[in-house]
């Protein structure tokens, strides 16, 4: 009976220690140290040709009329990172900055995911990254349905082809476009699957700047998802 108080308050030390790493990590500047091994790749022996099968939906992205969207576009911003990781994150779709630099994330929620990112323990470039829409909507408003739909045509194949052993669904769009978000009600935190490969719906970095306080559930999620990886949060 000791044994088990003792076990249950070394748990619940160990998670506290864990929470306040992770507090640390995104309430620092720049990003956190990290002596973790890389991430186990599952390179498959046709790696070149999903690379080659992405860049040319890449390049269809880059000319593509399918919606509205495509008309106030800088260019598309099809993914950033690396097609054979574990690990995808799936956002909304670009605003400002990632119009203009052609690359997801990049701006103020972009760092902070690049935290979170790090606070799991995977390389800035170890995951892959990448959005529903891949056009900017004006003014950064949420993808219209029919924006999204159209734009299914890129990330359906664009997950299929990564095909990673989990899926972080950053924000209500890009968990109900992956279909793992009920229209009303609790949708953060509870696992889904996409065509088999299971999804972590949690929220959206931009909406953890305004409203820090959920960062703690955030990093609940993130750590549920290292646990279906088989990975450990980093020692710092
Ligand atoms: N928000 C998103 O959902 N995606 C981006 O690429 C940037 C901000």
């Amino acid at each position: 009976m000791a044994g088990d108080t003792e076990n249950e308050l070394a748990s619940v030390v160990a998670s506290a220690q864990e929470l306040l790493k992770w507090e640390e990590t995104l309430g620092g500047n720049g990003f956190p140290a990290s002596d973790a091994p890389p991430p186990q790749l599952d390179v498959g022996e046709d790696a070149g040709d999903i690379r080659a099968r992405l860049a040319v939906l890449s390049d269809e992205a880059a000319a593509c009329t399918g919606c509205e969207l495509h008309r106030e576009r800088t260019q598309s911003v099809f993914a950033r990172g690396n097609p054979e990781t574990d690990l995808v994150f799936v956002g909304e779709g670009p605003g400002y900055h990632e119009d203009q630099q052609g690359l997801p994330f990049v701006g103020r929620a972009g760092e902070l995911l690049d935290r979170m990112v790090a606070a799991m323990g995977y390389d800035r470039e170890g995951v892959y990254i990448c959005n529903v829409v891949k056009c900017r909507p004006p003014e950064n408003r949420t993808p219209l349905p029919t924006e999204a739909q159209a734009c299914s045509r890129f990330l359906i194949p664009q997950l299929e082809l990564v095909r990673p052993k989990a899926i972080v669904a950053l924000g209500r769009c890009a968990a109900e476009n992956l279909q793992v978000a009920p229209p009303a009600g609790r949708w953060r935190g509870i696992w889904g699957e996409w065509r088999g490969i299971p999804v972590m719906p949690t929220y959206h970095p931009a909406f953890l700047l305004r409203s820090p306080q959920f960062k703690k559930p955030v990093w609940e999620d993130l750590q549920a998802v290292l646990k279906v990886l088989n990975r450990q949060p980093p020692r710092r």
